[in-house]
């Protein structure tokens, strides 16, 4: 069984490169769907979830090949086959994203549902209410979802809760459909924009990116391009509040400190001296103890549910009281119970969890249960006193590259290994 093993209390010290954003590759590999041509996409992160997006887009007759480390060239002219197979969307949820784009250039979709996962029960009916509003018709059978339609048509669509990959899915759907769509209560994600930006790039005709109202003039055909993925505000956020676990300073390369407002103004609060270096870098110091502030997870540009986790080990080890909110999810509080395993003083009341510090972390065996728990046990086990072994790695890697080389490079005494083996 492969692990992560930490001995706890070493101070980071230098540069961190943040890899291309996994929620960003993810939509962009789906756009590549509504276009015959090859794409060339750069700083595509190396993760299981790209990994497994690139067999879907293969199961569907794309073909792809890496041209580089991070670089791929994706060709969909022979796209032919419209079926997303459950055992593939199965270990991504995120293979929902195939649904507009299928629809939209070959008129049919047979996707399996995404079951629910750790943190909830992640249901999609604002994807499907909003393709049936543009004439597609849909069918629940045998776990698939079966959408059809000769041409999808432009559609007024209000999404009662604000939904990252509901705007992503017919934001694609209407680059193609016949008329214009307004989505209504829409996502302001980077990542959002970052697909926005591909399509008009592809030749959609799209106003109101990062807005909570985006208009969709539809085309009849769009164009492959070269694209490069934005930076990952989730990895460059884990990264910041690594310091804040830890303690030492960074400077993190290859970030957008304008993606991270709300992170950075509560990092500040806390305590951590951060500075801008330039528009691609941020300088992160921890001094001293960390003030417990309350944090209260919000669609962007508020605080991100993505780094509810790790906040909450830097809270850990605070100097008061904090209480953290999570409004999106119903379910994402998995690493309190690992946390206390290490001593972390954390009670959970529905959606808030109360978060009273404690002079020092404890190290002991824990297990990942989620992407970004797993994430926040790193951390955990980078502040703890005494050696951490973390377990259900499958988790970090689906949306971290190579975390643990990266800490090491930095300071961090974080080892991987396979049967007692170190992995380098
Ligand atoms: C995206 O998930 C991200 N994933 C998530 O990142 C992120 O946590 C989430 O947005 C919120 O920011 C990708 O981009 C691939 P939502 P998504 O639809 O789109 C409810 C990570 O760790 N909802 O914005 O699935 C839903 O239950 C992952 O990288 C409906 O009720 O999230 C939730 O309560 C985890 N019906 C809320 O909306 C729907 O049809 C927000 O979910 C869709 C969503």
């Amino acid at each position: 069984m492969e692990h992560i093993e930490i001995k706890g209390g070493h101070r980071l010290s230098g540069t961190v490169r943040i890899s291309g954003a996994k929620n960003a590759a993810l939509p962009i590999l789906a756009a590549t769907l509504l276009a015959p041509g090859k794409f060339q996409l750069h700083e595509v992160p190396q993760l299981e979830d790209v990994k497994i997006f690139l067999r879907l887009l293969q199961e569907l007759g794309v073909k792809w090949e890496r041209t580089s480390d991070h670089s791929l060239e994706i060709d969909s002219s022979g796209l032919k086959n419209f079926e997303a197979p459950y055992d593939l969307v199965r270990l991504m949820r995120a293979s929902i994203l195939v649904l507009g784009p299928l629809v939209a250039r070959l008129g049919r979709a047979r996707v399996a549902l995404p079951g629910g996962c750790a943190i909830g029960a992640r249901p999609i009916d604002l994807h499907l209410k909003g393709l049936e509003l543009m004439g597609a018709k849909l069918k629940i059978k045998e776990g698939f979802v079966e959408a059809k339609a000769k041409r999808l048509n432009g559609a007024t669509i209000y999404f009662d809760i604000t939904s990252v990959t509901g705007t992503e899915n017919l934001m694609m759907a209407a680059s193609l459909a016949k008329g214009k769509t307004i989505l209504e209560n829409a996502a302001r994600e980077p990542e959002v924009v970052a697909l926005g930006e591909l399509l008009l790039q592809m030749g959609a005709k799209i106003k109101g990116l990062g807005t909570d109202t985006i208009t969709i003039e539809g085309s009849k055909e769009l164009k492959a391009v070269d694209w490069t993925i934005i930076p990952d505000r989730i990895e460059a956020g884990t990264f910041l509040m690594a310091v804040g676990a830890a303690g030492g300073k960074l400077i993190i390369e290859n970030c957008i400190p304008s993606h991270l407002d709300a992170v950075l103004e509560k990092l500040k609060n806390a305590g951590l001296k951060i500075d801008i270096i330039d528009k691609d870098k941020i300088g992160v110091q921890r001094r001293g103890k960390l003030k417990s502030i309350d944090i209260k997870t919000q669609p962007y540009p508020g605080f991100p549910t993505d780094l509810q986790a790790q906040i909450m080990v830097l809270m850990s080890i605070a100097s008061g009281l904090s209480v953290i909110t999570e409004t999106i999810f119903e379910n994402r509080f998995m690493h309190v119970a690992e946390l206390r395993r290490l001593g972390a003083d954390i009670k959970v009341e529905g959606r808030n969890a109360i978060v009273r510090g404690v002079s020092e972390l404890t190290g002991a065996p824990v297990m990942a249960t989620d992407l970004r728990a797993s994430a926040s046990l790193i951390l955990a086990g980078l502040s703890a006193k005494g050696t951490t072994i973390i377990q259900g790695l499958n988790h970090l890697d689906r949306g971290y590259e190579r975390i643990d080389k990266k800490l090491s490079a930095v300071g961090a005494r974080i080892k991987r290994l396979k049967n007692g083996k170190e992995i380098t």
